[in-house]
């Protein structure tokens, strides 16, 4: 794991777009995989410039998303492909009918997890999937207590995280209950991982998922086990980590071999 601590949100989000970009320059059909909330805004700021300077092209591109509310229709303001096309795909060169968000009206939900699961499948699996960290160290809509193992699933949402989203809707009764999200293990199954997090609020649940017991009472935790994670962070999330400097000492010695992200 490579932990990459930035002075603010903005470098932190600068570095984390050039890791996407140097994975698209290397693969024109890049299977991207995507989350929401305000962590990764800056990345897909970052990204829709570059898309502007026709540095990087979203054309062959596929993405699929972590997670949607579940019963809460697409075209509503804080539904998370209303948010994705808010935030990205209105600026990007992307085919729309290629980027899947989790289908938050779907009937058969059982049916509609293992339809999600086996179209990732039939790409080829995920390149790369962009992650945030929640309030209670969740990733996607993972509470604490899913299995590790799990696979795209419905899930009940923590009562925290209803309070840490409210903040998005008009009023707390209006944030929906329950959600649908790819599972813990749908996310480790992804060839490469890129979390983001920012502000002091992370600080501790991010030292807690980098450096903690793997636990799925701390779902992120779960990428530890993964090969292959970039995290990028800025100075207030990185603060509460005990092996800081030797993620800094790290980054010094790759850059002065080279190696870049
Ligand atoms: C929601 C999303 C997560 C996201 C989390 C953190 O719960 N389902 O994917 O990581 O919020 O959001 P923020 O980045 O706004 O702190």
């Amino acid at each position: 794991m490579r932990v990459i601590i930035k002075d603010n949100y903005e470098e932190m989000s600068k570095a984390a777009a050039q890791l996407v970009k140097n994975r698209i320059l290397n693969k024109n059909n890049l299977i991207l995989g995507l989350a929401t909330g305000s962590s990764p805004i800056g990345l897909y700021k970052e990204l829709i410039k570059m898309c502007e300077k026709k540095e990087i092209s979203f054309k062959k591109m596929k993405t699929f998303n972590l997670d949607e509310y579940y019963e809460l229709n697409p075209d509503h303001p804080q539904s998370y492909r209303y948010f994705m096309n808010i935030n990205l795909f209105d600026y990007i060169d992307i085919n729309k009918k290629e980027t899947y968000v989790p289908d938050g009206l779907a009937k058969d939900v059982d049916k509609f997890c293992s339809d999600y699961e086996k179209k990732i499948k039939s790409e080829d699996g995920i390149d790369l999937q962009v992650i945030g960290i929640g309030g209670d160290g969740h990733i996607g809509f993972n509470e604490p207590g899913t299995s590790l193992a799990s696979r795209t699933h419905l899930v009940i949402l923590d009562e925290q995280t209803i309070k840490d989203n409210a903040r998005f809707f008009n009023s707390i009764d209006e944030v929906p209950k329950s959600a649908i999200t790819m599972g813990v293990g749908t996310v480790l199954d992804t060839k490469e991982i890129l979390l983001v997090a920012n502000g002091i609020k992370k600080a501790k649940i991010v030292a807690q998922a980098l450096e903690g017991p793997i636990t799925s009472m701390v779902t992120c935790s779960a990428i530890q086990l993964h090969p292959k994670v970039t995290v990028f962070l800025d100075k207030e999330a990185a603060s509460e980590l005990k092996r800081l400097s030797y993620y800094n000492f790290v980054e010094k010695q790759l850059a002065n071999m080279n190696i870049s992200l």
